[in-house]
């Protein structure tokens, strides 16, 4: 079965003014496509890895044949993490609650604190890539990644990420990558966040 391309959980302009309706418009409907559409074309004739769950593929990123496995870690990084991303974010911002604001503040000191390090893990990756917080190990990290490298091929499972890709944020804040990285805090959809953090730590 072909990877598909996941519709948007809301309106392309649902997270106005952080991020604009036509740069979620391009996002999803050119970048993210075009991720599916070359992660599906590089499994052709691959009928056991193009049925695995994209979390699966990724995780046992060394099973997959050398001649199309970059291809797989740029477009099938590229599909794991944009539908984690429309998944993460809505029109809510806030903080989070519970237990992982618990082991935030536990692991980081405090909300802030752990906000200063994805953006410096973000500011601090050079061209593109992403800014995430993963559990490796039972624990929480913030981790940063080039390009579509998921964080499923070393391990790790993300439970946060932000994308620091220029096509994520050009066409309003232009080179301002910190800019918008402080903005992208007021459409962080933190039910979702505490959704894959529980799902995480029970192994799924
Ligand atoms: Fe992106």
């Amino acid at each position: 079965m072909a990877y598909t391309l996941p519709n948007l959980p809301y309106a392309a302009n649902a997270l106005e003014p952080s991020i604009d309706a036509m740069t979620m418009e391009i996002h999803h409907g050119r970048h993210h496509k075009a991720y599916v559409d070359n992660l599906n074309k590089a499994l052709e004739g691959e009928a056991s890895l193009a049925n695995l769950s994209i979390e699966q593929l990724l995780r046992d990123i060394s099973k997959v044949p050398e001649k199309i496995r970059q291809a797989v870690i740029n477009n099938g990084g590229g599909h794991a993490n944009h539908t984690m991303f429309w998944e993460i974010m809505g029109p809510g911002g806030g903080k989070p609650s519970g237990p992982l604001a618990d082991d935030i503040n536990k692991t980081f000191g405090d909300f802030a604190a752990f906000q200063g390090q994805i953006k410096q893990a973000g500011l601090g990756r050079f061209g593109s890539g992403w800014s995430w917080l993963v559990l490796a190990g039972g624990k929480l990290q913030v981790v940063s990644s080039a390009n579509q490298d998921s964080p499923y091929m070393t391990g790790q499972v993300p439970i946060l990420g932000v994308d620091v890709w220029e096509h994520a944020y050009y066409l309003k804040y232009q080179n301002k990558r910190a800019d918008y990285l402080d903005a992208w805090w007021n459409v962080v959809n933190w039910d979702a966040v505490a959704k894959r953090y529980s799902e995480a730590k029970a192994g799924k």
